[in-house]
């Protein structure tokens, strides 16, 4: 089975992005084919500041490796390393219904925030369906948000296999139900771009501020309150242990939950669920020719099997002449 995903390199990454996407991916390492790789081309639709693009890249390569991504049982690689997707995203995008992308939520969603309104933000899907296409992923897994994109991913492929014969495996979204949304600082979704994030790195002061910040609702310590509708009780379930959950649960259903005193353990709960991990990016960042290394040799290993599905691609439309 393969199973492909990747990430974009556009900020810091935060729990939401681990919990909904990066751990899952890291879990198949052992029972798959798994291809994992760092969406720079992507990013470039909001990051226009080279620096901070580049940099963004090798923290994202380093976070995954410290997170526990072996490069030896898998493909780790940078998307623009390999610019064979380029060409499969321009062949796909020349079948793409303008109707199907016109209903993309994420294209207007991000308009609203303010991000520019270029041609590259409008035709993100397409390049998201080249990434998939490429590798004939059979399962990708991602957040609930990135659903249509996947749908767009699956029409495309669709309406390439009918056009031109069966060419691309119609890929699978693998969405996890528990973590599907991680909500934010604010209660909104956790995203980079809503600057409600906790990000995985973070520690000390800089990562007790965040956790203080997390809203939560006026109701007494001692008025019962209900967990399933609290933020913090949403964050708190993603690092707490069964027991302690169900000793907290209590407590907002009998009264008596505290929320600076819960806000207090959730901070030791991430300080050291990530504390190895922690360390181990340090080091990482401490060798980039080390972390380039790796992603090269990476890329090579994913430019093998592009080459293999692009030839054929390029056979099947008439391009080989
Ligand atoms: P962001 O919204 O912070 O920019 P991305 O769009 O780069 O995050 O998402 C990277 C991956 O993480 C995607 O698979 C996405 O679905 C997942 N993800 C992002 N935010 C969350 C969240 N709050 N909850 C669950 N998954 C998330
Ligand atoms: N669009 C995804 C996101 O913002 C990132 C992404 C790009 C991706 N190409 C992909 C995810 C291919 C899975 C498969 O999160």
């Amino acid at each position: 089975m393969k199973i492909l995903s990747g990430i974009q390199p556009s900020g810091q990454l935060h729990i939401g992005n681990y919990f909904g996407a990066m751990k899952t991916m890291i879990s198949h390492m052992e029972d798959s084919d798994l291809y994992v790789f760092i969406v720079d081309l992507h990013a470039l639709t909001s990051v226009h500041d080279r620096q901070k693009l580049a940099i963004g890249t090798l923290e994202a390569a380093a976070d995954f490796l410290a997170l526990g991504l072996d490069p030896d049982k898998c493909t780790f690689w940078v998307q623009s390393d390999v610019p064979e997707v380029c060409e499969l995203a321009w062949i796909l995008s020349t079948l793409t219904p303008m109707g199907l992308m016109e209903r993309c939520h994420s294209y207007k969603d991000k308009v609203a925030k303010g991000i520019d309104a270029s041609h590259g933000l409008f035709s993100y899907p397409v390049l998201m369906a080249a990434d998939i296409l490429l590798y004939q992923a059979d399962r990708v897994p991602v957040g609930k948000d990135q659903k249509q994109h996947l749908e767009v991913a699956r029409d495309i492929a669709q309406k390439f296999n009918t056009t031109f014969g069966e060419t691309f495996v119609i890929p699978e979204p693998a969405i996890s139900e528990t973590t599907a949304i991680v909500p934010g600082l604010d209660g909104q979704k956790m995203s980079k771009s809503y600057g409600n994030t906790i990000p995985i790195f973070l520690e000390g002061k800089p990562l007790k501020k965040k956790v203080m910040a997390i809203e939560t609702d006026a109701t007494p310590v001692e008025d019962p309150k209900d967990p399933d509708s609290c933020n913090l009780f949403s964050i708190f379930k993603l690092f707490a242990s069964p027991e302690r959950l169900e000793e907290v649960r209590n407590l907002y259903l009998g009264g008596g939950a505290a929320y600076g005193y819960i806000k207090l353990e959730l901070l030791d709960l991430i300080s050291d669920y990530f504390a190895e991990a922690r360390k181990k990016k340090a080091e990482y960042l401490a060798d980039p020719a080390m972390l380039r290394f790796i992603l090269h040799k990476g890329a090579d290993k994913a430019r093998e099997k592009a080459a293999v599905t692009l030839d054929l691609v390029r056979e099947r439309v008439g391009l080989k002449y």
